[in-house]
């Protein structure tokens, strides 16, 4: 059986940044830096313009993971996408990455299957398990995984929503997955769900329950009421799941992979605040060095957050071969991923 090993980072974060003033200034939000940065540790985000979606981050991302892998985008096997953003409510946005990506078309078109994932900020780590057991099966050789956002379309950016939108940017973060007989490689990986928080974070705007699946006026047309149209979210319910799921994970996958907390060189957690991690580094002793952190700078990017720490840490210098790397994250679902690295 092979190994399977991460052998190509890429991101890419839309150029527009706004500010938690920018928040109050340009959208009326009744909110002040301070709140924010202080509960989250957020100082800004990235926001799309309009007309951009999800797979064209997805894209930019996943060309330059390709790029770092040295393959061919001929050589992949398969698209892996994780988004709680698509495109569009279906299909999944890896089929619009797969046309973008220039696979459907040509005397070398591959028609590679197109996987979406819909764990939210645990989609990466759905995804990686994935594309690890694809690999590993001998099925696939190189597998893309991309996780991306365009949360800024679909956030409520008025006073109401600010316990959510105040959290959230855009970003893609993309990873190839590659089979290798070396001694390297993704050692262990975990995933878990709890589905009695499936309410604690959710946006319901398609309800299948209801016939038509939403409320409709006399001439036909969907009426979307606020509380469907916008994510709902539990955020102290969430906090404490997080925390607890996290540490519990990664607890798992050292055990798993036989290496103490003090044998990682890097740990990657998933951003969704800044104090969630602070309170798992104290819990563990773990020392700032071996930590890294991009919430501050792009908010929460769900599933694109781990990849983009991932290929940061990469272009830093800061991740190298040979080093020992923690992924962790949780999400809505609630749902839990985690995995160790030889890098
Ligand atoms: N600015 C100012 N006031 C605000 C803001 C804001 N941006 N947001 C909320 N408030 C107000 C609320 O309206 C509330 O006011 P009230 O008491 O008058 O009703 C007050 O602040 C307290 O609100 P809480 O939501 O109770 O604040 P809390 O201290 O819990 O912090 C936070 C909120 C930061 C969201 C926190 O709960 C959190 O980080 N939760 C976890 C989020 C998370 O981990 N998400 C997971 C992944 S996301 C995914 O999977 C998609």
């Amino acid at each position: 059986m092979p190994n399977a090993y991460i052998s190509g980072t890429g991101f890419y974060v839309p150029p527009r940044r706004v500010t938690n003033d920018d928040l109050v200034k340009q959208y009326g939000v009744e909110t002040t830096n301070e709140w924010i940065l202080q509960r989250t540790g957020i100082e800004e985000r990235r926001f799309a313009e309009e007309g951009v979606r999800t797979s064209d981050l997805g894209l930019a991302a996943a060309e330059k993971a390709i790029a770092r892998a040295g393959i061919a985008k001929t050589d992949l096997d398969m698209i892996i996408f994780a988004t709680l953003s698509p495109d569009h409510c279906f299909p999944g946005s890896g089929v619009y990455l797969q046309k973008k990506l220039g696979l459907c078309e040509g005397p070398n078109a591959k028609f590679v299957p197109a996987l979406d994932v819909r764990n939210q900020c645990s989609g990466f780590m759905y995804s990686l398990g994935t594309a690890v057991s694809m690999v590993k099966s001998g099925a696939c050789k190189h597998v893309l995984v991309v996780g991306a956002e365009v949360h800024s379309a679909a956030i409520d950016l008025s006073t109401r929503g600010r316990g959510v939108s105040s959290l959230f940017g855009d970003g893609a973060g993309a990873c190839i997955v590659s089979a290798t007989e070396e001694d390297r490689g993704i050692r262990s990986w975990k995933l878990g769900a709890d589905g009695r928080g499936a309410d604690a974070l959710s946006q319901k705007i398609w309800d299948i329950g209801k016939r038509p699946f939403m409320p409709q006026d006399e001439q036909g047309r969907g009426i979307v009421e606020p509380e469907m149209m916008w994510a709902q979210m539990q955020g102290k319910l969430v906090f404490k799941n997080a925390v607890e799921r996290m540490l519990g994970v990664l607890m798992e996958v050292c055990l798993d992979s036989g290496c103490t907390g003090e044998q990682i060189d890097l740990f990657c957690f998933h951003q969704a605040n800044l104090r969630i991690n602070q309170y798992i580094q104290e819990a563990l002793k773990i020392p700032d060095d071996k930590i890294v952190h991009n919430i501050q700078r792009y908010g929460n990017t769900t599933a694109a957050t781990i990849p983009i720490l991932l290929a940061e840490a990469e272009e830093s210098g800061k991740l190298r071969r040979g080093m020992k790397v923690a992924m962790i994250a949780f999400g809505s679902g609630f749902t839990w991923g985690g995995a160790i690295a030889d890098w």
